[in-house]
């Protein structure tokens, strides 16, 4: 198209020069963005041709003075003929311009040097000009694609994601979080289409020349991070909610799905006053809109005013998305909606505290769902989920700080990890249990009313709090919270406290190092230090609801624990449990008595007077303990022996990751009969309980008992529990009778995953075909993944090559954003897995084209191979490849280093514990 025929300067081609002096990862400090005028005009109607092109003015203010622009550019063309630069204050306006430019590739960096000093204190314009092809991957402003199945067409839409450094892809700027500064968008396209963007439309008119294009400029927005400026022109539908303050809240999505927007139209406006009433802070814009994206690589993103979802994470079919679907998209938008105030009116001021927006807003959406389903109990699940999660990855020597430096780009999304959000999440919650609602809630009330439109650093947050918690008493004046959160924010990993009674004293001494999965790590690179909060209880109190600290575990000046003795405890009759309803981020290890009484209890039909999240506590510490050798399977086994009589999903949850580790590394190995035995001596009761997978037995009234059943009737088909694989089968054969098995579905829509499986694992290609088909049919995205996983259950070797080549096929059958889903269901499979990992290392580097340049994606295809890798030789043969491996790796650094950790670990674990553990279980068989 010929009014936008520019020439493209990237890497050192056109007039600018390759190198440049300055070269730390920052901005130069001399220049502040005040406004941005930006207006990009999308071109949707030429498949072979997506593309923008568009023209920002960015008003900016020098702080020093400075011979040169610095911004955040790539893969933009610029027309420079067309750059102009002008004072816009200052008693002697005169002209400048610009010399030359420099690009500096490793930072993104694209510089413009100025004819004349721009002068500390005066205000100027820069105008640039600028285009590219709609983004093919997934960030920057990029092209997303659904089929109208009407007219058997492609549709393309585009659409913005910028987090964390993306911004520069879409249009020049000061890419920092730090530089925040209002917007003035407008969208040229086709009127064929909608234009959304962070505000509300001003107005719309036709574009100067184009027929049939418009100009929609939007309102100036408040002042705000590059990352969170979003925009999209699409052809799709929408619903309107209307808040009780006469904002607008509007969800979008293609038209063909449209009918699956009503329960997040329903339920985003419910939590986003929840959050009004809970920060006591309005809502500062006078509309939201969430929008379903059909090709999305995050999850969701929380673009101020308009949040963009991946389809599973907004869209919801009665018929055909499960409880736990609904409950993990309620989850997604309670998250986006609270960094509204996390994230988007408070901002970190760099990328070191990113865990500010994400640990909060991972914080505080249990609270939002909580507080509108509180039916689900979802909190509890929900802060157990966390804190099992982190004490794996934590528990890792390569694993890293909360808060830690960040230099590059790669760095930054290798932070978007469970660190942050869910160590982030545990310490919060920690920290609003040991000072109480009150203080919590005024403490970041004033924080965010502080810092408002600026940007914080965890310090900040730290100090509005202890003036809180010390205004409020909630605090002892000799405490302060940064002492106590610089404990766990600062330093990798948590500590194990070790509780040692002396029943005639009546006391226990605590001591408290760091937990380690890595045994080969020696006690004195385990000796750091935490501000511990102690809560406990003993078996005549039963006081599990009080998490207020009763003791604190201390450190002294120079960071050693200080020792730490426990009064006034129960004689040799009674145990103590530490650590109330898992209030903190530790695991406590006892003497031999205690565990002995624990185990009489949970064996008992008392076992319910331990708190249920406390059970789960106990099972999943003592199954770390075994495995890293603090204590033996036979305890240990004893322990999980009493899930028999429990019928609560947290228990289970905690018990069934273990086992599921357990399993994968015992599988291949002589001895899985046995293990094969006693998941089902386990599993059997709950499953007769619950009635199998027959839904029509009794109506469950309480909704957590349906994921438990979920849960349950997994393990129980896997394992071939009672009748579970024939109910499957018989399942699986009444849908396909079905006349039309898109509409109608007779399989329990919570034990679907489960059907699919045993129907494909027990079945024939013509199964296979059939589900195949469905996929292909499906119009629901979270269905579409319960397909993928059950399509991967197969034992047929050229079923699953097949899904393995499909994965990656640039034809897209499977889009980009669902194959580590789908890589993970085959390589999970134990026929699978061997033809996965031969996949993967054979084809590494067309992998890396693949998700190039979203590296960091490649790491969720990681998982499956360190859960399965358990011997020497294939450990070092992975290691090898790691080595060979480095150019296809790149950007990995972090996800690496833990696979081999935890490689080592499972290898750690067969050559010592493999034995001992068959023994254990043979003893309760
Ligand atoms: C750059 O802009 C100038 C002024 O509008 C125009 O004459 C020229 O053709 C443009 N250059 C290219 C390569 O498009
Ligand atoms: C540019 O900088 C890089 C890294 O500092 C250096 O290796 C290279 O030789 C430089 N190139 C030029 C043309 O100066
Ligand atoms: C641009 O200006 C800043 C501030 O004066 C300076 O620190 C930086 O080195 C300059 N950049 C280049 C590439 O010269
Ligand atoms: C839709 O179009 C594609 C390619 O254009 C074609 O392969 C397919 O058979 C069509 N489907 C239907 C149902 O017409
Ligand atoms: C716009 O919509 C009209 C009516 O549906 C259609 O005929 C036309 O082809 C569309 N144009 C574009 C560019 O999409
Ligand atoms: C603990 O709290 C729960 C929920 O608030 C309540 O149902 C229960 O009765 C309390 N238990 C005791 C012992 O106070
Ligand atoms: C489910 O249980 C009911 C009541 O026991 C029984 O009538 C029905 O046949 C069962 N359904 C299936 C599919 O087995
Ligand atoms: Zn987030």
């Amino acid at each position: 198209m010929k009014w936008f025929l520019l020439f493209v300067i990237t890497l050192g081609l056109g007039l600018a020069q390759p190198n440049s002096t300055y070269n730390h990862f920052r901005l130069p400090t001399a220049l502040r963005p005040q406004k941005y005028d930006l207006r990009v005009l999308t071109r949707l109607e030429n498949p072979e041709e997506l593309r923008f092109s568009g023209t920002v003015k960015i008003v900016i203010e020098a702080l020093q003075n400075t011979k040169n622009i610095t911004l955040h550019s790539r893969d933009l063309a610029f027309n420079e003929s067309q750059i102009t630069l002008r004072q816009i204050s200052g008693e002697k306006k005169t002209d400048n311009c610009v010399t030359s430019t420099v690009v500096n590739p490793t930072h993104d960096f694209y510089i413009l040097n100025t004819c004349e000093e721009l002068l500390a204190g005066h205000v100027y314009e820069l105008r640039l000009i600028f285009s590219a092809e709609l983004n093919r991957q997934p960030e920057g402003y990029y092209r997303s694609s659904y089929v109208d199945p009407a007219e058997n067409e492609t549709r393309w839409i585009s659409i913005t994601q910028f987090e964390p450094a993306s911004a520069r892809l879409a249009f020049p700027c000061f890419d920092e979080p730090g530089y925040k500064a209002p917007f003035v968008i407008a969208l040229g396209y086709h009127k064929n289409f909608t234009g959304l963007s962070n505000m509300p439309v001003k107005e719309t008119k036709p574009h100067e020349y184009l027929a049939d294009y418009v100009w929609t400029e939007f309102q100036e927005s408040l002042p705000m991070s590059t990352y969170l400026v979003a925009y999209s022109v699409n052809d799709f539908s929408h619903k309107v909610s209307t808040l009780t303050n006469g904002s607008v809240f509007r969800t979008w999505a293609r038209p063909n799905a449209i009918d699956q927007c009503d329960y997040a139209a329903e339920f985003g406006p419910k939590v986003l006053q929840y959050y009004e009433q809970l920060f006591g802070i309005e809502f500062p814009l006078s509309k939201i809109d969430q929008i379903a994206v059909p090709d999305f690589n995050a999850g969701a993103m929380e673009n101020w005013g308009l949040v963009t979802y991946r389809e599973t994470a907004l869209l919801y079919s009665d018929a055909f998305s499960s409880l736990e679907d609904k409950q993990h998209l309620s989850n997604v938008v309670a998250h986006e909606l609270a960094h509204q105030w996390f994230g988007n009116l408070v901002t970190m001021k760099w990328w070191t505290d990113l865990w500010l927006n994400e640990g909060f807003a991972t914080y505080v959406a249990s609270l939002g769902v909580e507080s509108i389903h509180p039916e689900w109990r979802s909190k509890q699940l929900e802060s157990l989920s966390n804190l099992l999660t982190i004490f794996r990855k934590d528990s890792l020597e390569s694993s890293h700080p909360i808060s830690r430096p960040i230099e590059m780009v790669s760095q930054v999304f290798e932070s978007f990890d469970v660190i942050s959000y869910e160590k982030g999440s545990s310490v919060l919650r920690m920290m609003h249990l040991f000072l109480g609602d009150e203080a919590f809630r005024s403490g970041l009330k004033s924080y965010l009313e502080r810092f408002a439109y600026k940007n914080a650093e965890q310090d900040d947050l730290w100090e509005s709090l202890t003036q809180a918690a010390h205004k409020t008493g909630a605090l002892a004046k000799n405490f302060d919270i940064k002492t106590i959160m610089d404990s766990w924010t600062l330093q990798t990993g948590y500590p194990v406290i070790t509780v040692t009674r002396d029943y005639t004293d009546r006391i226990a001494k605590l001591s408290q190092e760091r937990y380690l999965l890595n045994t080969d790590i020696s006690r004195v690179h385990r000796r750091e230090c935490w501000w511990v909060p102690l809560s406990y209880t003993t078996q005549a109190e039963k006081d599990f609801n009080n998490t207020a600290p009763k003791a604190w575990m201390e450190c002294s000046q120079t960071g050693e624990s200080l020792p730490k003795t426990i009064q006034d405890l129960p004689d040799t009759d009674q145990w103590v449990i530490f650590n109330n309803q898992l209030s903190s981020p530790y695991k406590v290890n006892y003497d031999a008595q205690n565990w002995k009484l624990l185990i009489e209890t949970l064996n008992s039909e008392e076992f319910q007077t331990i708190h249920v999240v406390n059970r789960a506590q106990l099972i999943d510490d003592v199954l770390y303990f075994a495995w890293t050798g603090e204590q033996d399977y036979e305890i240990a086994l004893r322990v999980i022996d009493y899930l028999q009589r429990e019928r609560h999903l947290l228990p289970w949850k905690s018990a069934l990751e273990h086992l599921t580790l357990l399993g994968r590394i015992v599988r291949p190995t002589p001895n899985f009969q046995s293990f094969k035995r006693f998941i089902k001596k386990l599993i059997t009761p709950i499953y007769e309980d619950l009635n199998g997978i027959n839904d029509t037995y009794k109506p469950i009234q309480a909704q957590d008992e349906i994921l438990l059943r979920t849960t349950v009737a997994t393990w129980a088909c896997n394992y071939q529990v009672s009748d579970c694989v024939p109910q499957a089968l018989a399942y699986f054969r009444s849908w396909r009778s079905e006349t039309n098995p898109d509409e109608k579905n007779p399989v329990p829509i919570d034990v679907r995953s489960t059907v699919y499986c045993a129907a494909i694992k027990h079945g024939s290609d013509e199964d296979w075909e059939f589900l195949y088909e469905r996929y292909l049919k499906s119009n629901v995205a979270s269905e579409k993944l319960t397909i993928i996983d059950g399509l991967a259950c197969s034992r047929e070797v050229w079923l699953l090559q097949r899904s393995l080549e499909m994965i990656f096929d640039p034809k897209e059958v499977i889009r980009k954003h669902d194959s580590a889903w789908a890589f993970k269901a085959v390589a999970y499979n134990e026929v699978g897995f061997l033809l996965a990992k031969k996949y993967f290392m054979e084809n590494v580097n067309s992998i890396y084209q693949f998700y190039y340049p979203l590296s960091k994606t490649m790491s969720r295809l990681l998982p499956p191979l360190y859960d399965q890798v358990s011997t020497r030789g294939e450990y070092n043969e992975f290691k090898e490849f790691v080595a060979n491996s480095q150019e296809s790796l790149k950007g990995m650094d972090q996800a690496i280093q833990q696979t081999l950790e935890i490689m080592l670990t499972n290898v750690q674990w067969r050559e010592r514990n493999y034995h001992k553990f068959t023994r254990a279980i043979n003893q309760l068989l």
